[in-house]
């Protein structure tokens, strides 16, 4: 299931940064709470587009990923696709941990450090 909020400013509503994160129940984001889910959107007050993508089952943090979805190639917003991640730009895919698999772009997607406790994703603003 991919969430797509990109729409207008796509700014994911309610989600905001405090002391340098993000934090949220993944109940809100039920996309999330299947493995290859997708939430796409920017929380208020971060400094790049996000997708956000359940990587895996179970907790911690490798369940989830954050990804900078701003294109390494020349900057478009990478967007989410049937199991992977595409650039409409020049059509770069990375895989949904921001892994290369298809250029132009020649490097991955950068990943924000993201952790999930069973209830809870925190995202920060630090690249992992
Ligand atoms: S900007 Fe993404 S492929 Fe060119």
């Amino acid at each position: 299931m991919v969430v797509h909020l990109f729409a207008g400013e796509g700014v994911l509503e309610n989600l905001h940064v405090a002391d340098g994160q993000v934090t949220f129940a993944i109940a809100d984001f039920p996309a999330l709470e299947t493995v290859g889910g997708i939430v796409a959107g920017r929380p208020a007050g971060f400094p790049t587009p996000l997708l956000i993508t359940r990587l895996a089952a179970g907790n911690g943090p490798d369940a989830v990923g954050a990804i900078n979805a701003i294109c390494t190639h020349l900057g478009c917003t990478v967007l989410p696709g049937a199991g992977s991640l595409l650039c409409p730009c020049h059509g770069s895919i990375f895989d949904l941990a921001g892994g290369f698999l298809r250029g132009p772009a020649g490097t991955g997607l950068f990943r924000y450090t993201a952790g999930f406790d069973g209830t809870t994703v925190t995202i920060s603003t630090a690249l992992r």
